[in-house]
């Protein structure tokens, strides 16, 4: 009755929803346990890209039947508008194909624009959220106050709950932020419909997982965001409002830690961030634009949720250390070896520098970690093409001196590599 957790090891679109879509081929159940639609996630089969920000990524895997936890927010506009497109895409996302926890929060617009004002009343100090409301609403959640989803199941009580709840962000909105108000009536008319829509959906997921484990079926735990985004352990307050890291998997989904087979870590073979805070292996100029591309091919490192162009830098081992404490990481899947092809030499960051002094561990001050510079080993680069590598022997000498040595570093084993975007471009070890 195995439960495996895939997490993200740094700030997020680490290829999460690529891997989940390959471990998911394996799996019985596929469920989200945390964030909301903040997170993008790509899969892609063939011609065919899926960007998923709220539904499950093993959903292109037929017979795979998948959940929304109780630790997601939810956003239903987003969720009918991207079981749409999947539709237009051939997948039919049906009540019996996707199940909603009750215990899930909703996001209302008066969380989006709670969102907005805050941002922009921090001014230069601004998070960089990507505001969807996902902050407002995990509040709503701790304050006792939050609208979950088992309302949607009582379309009337949600609309008063709704209409209630946006007249009281409204007085926020325009005393705190001087923000326009937002249309409680129209906003709560909306939702009664969106409940009609989502109400076949919710149930009791926490019961069904155990269910399922009972049976000896694989469920299959998909973090958004990344570790170092999560509310206690990343880099407060540059973090998201939930816990993306492997704990949280237990929480979001309402299932015992007896159950946890593998926890995979997903790092890219450098490092992204989206959004404000520090970052010691940032690099500028035509290095950053080697790693992040330009845009013209899907994978660039440009924001799948916000379009943003990502932040870029080497590989942090010492980050990826810290990954494997937080979440008892038992492997790595390493993605996006493939970009690093045509780099002559490739550093990565194994240690940082506190004025003079080498430190090897991942600091939870965030003061002490803007204080951080990397400390570089540097690796051979290798010339070939290796988005066609099927197999470790495939891969030339020095992108297996690569992984190797990220194996090293870590201490735990590079299961997975990955060498481009398509479903068969991983490597297996
Ligand atoms: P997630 O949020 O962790 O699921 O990651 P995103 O989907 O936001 O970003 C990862 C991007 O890289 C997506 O466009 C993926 O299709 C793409 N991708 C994943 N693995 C690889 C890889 O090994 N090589 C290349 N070139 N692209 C990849
Ligand atoms: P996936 O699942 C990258 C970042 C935002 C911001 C901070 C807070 O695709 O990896 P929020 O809207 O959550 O309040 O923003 O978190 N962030 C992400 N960055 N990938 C994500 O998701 C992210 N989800 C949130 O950029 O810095
Ligand atoms: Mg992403």
């Amino acid at each position: 009755m195995p439960l495996d957790i895939v997490v993200g090891t740094q700030w997020g679109d680490e290829g999460k929803g690529h891997i989940t879509d390959l471990l998911a081929s394996e799996s019985d159940v596929v469920a989200r346990f945390s964030g909301g639609d903040n997170a993008g996630h790509t899969v892609t089969i063939g011609t065919d890209i899926f960007q998923l920000h709220l539904i499950p990524s093993g959903v292109a895997n037929e017979g795979v039947r998948c959940v929304l936890g109780n630790g997601v927010v939810i956003n239903p506009s987003i969720l009918l508008g991207e079981m749409q497109s999947l539709a237009k895409q051939g997948i039919r996302v049906t009540p019996e194909r996707l199940m909603i926890s009750q215990n899930a929060h909703l996001i209302t617009p008066g969380h989006i624009a709670m969102d907005k004002a805050h941002e922009s009343a921090l001014g230069p100090g601004f998070i960089g959220t990507t505001q969807r409301g996902i902050g407002p609403a995990y509040t709503d959640k701790a304050m006792r106050r939050g609208i979950r989803a088992g309302l949607l199941r009582d379309p009337e009580s949600l609309a008063e709950a709704v209409a209630a709840d946006i007249v009281k962000k409204n007085d926020q909105l325009s005393s705190i932020y001087g923000a326009p108000e937002i249309d409680a009536n129209t906003i709560a008319a909306k939702y009664a419909g969106y409940g009609k829509l989502l109400a076949p959906y919710v149930t009791d997921t926490s019961r069904y997982l155990e269910k399922t484990l009972d049976q000896g079926l694989t469920v299959l735990a998909e973090g958004a965001q990344g570790t170092l985004l999560d509310l206690d352990h990343g880099t407060y307050p540059f973090v998201t409002s939930s816990w993306p890291t492997a704990g949280g998997a237990l929480i979001g989904l309402g299932i015992g830690p007896k159950s946890v087979n593998r926890v995979i870590g997903v790092a890219k073979s450098f490092t992204s961030r989206v959004g404000s805070g520090p970052f010691p292996s940032e690099l500028s100029g035509d290095d950053a634009v080697r790693l992040r591309g330009t845009g013209e091919q899907p994978w660039d490192e440009f924001g799948t949720t916000t379009g943003r162009p990502r932040r870029v830098g080497w590989l942090d081992t010492v980050i990826l250390r810290y990954a494997k404490r937080i979440n008892g990481l038992t492997e790595l899947a390493l993605t996006k070896l493939d970009i690093l092809s045509g780099i002559s030499e490739i550093p990565v960051c194994v240690a940082y520098d506190v004025d003079g002094e080498k430190i090897q561990h991942f600091p939870s001050d965030i003061e002490l970690l803007s204080r951080c510079r990397p400390v570089y080993q540097t690796l051979p680069g290798w010339v070939e093409d290796i988005t066609t590598a099927r197999g470790m022997a495939d891969l030339p000498e020095a992108a297996q001196k690569y992984i190797n040595f990220v194996t090293s570093e870590v201490g735990i084993p590079v299961s997975l590599v990955s060498v481009g975007p398509g479903r068969d471009q991983i490597i297996r070890r």
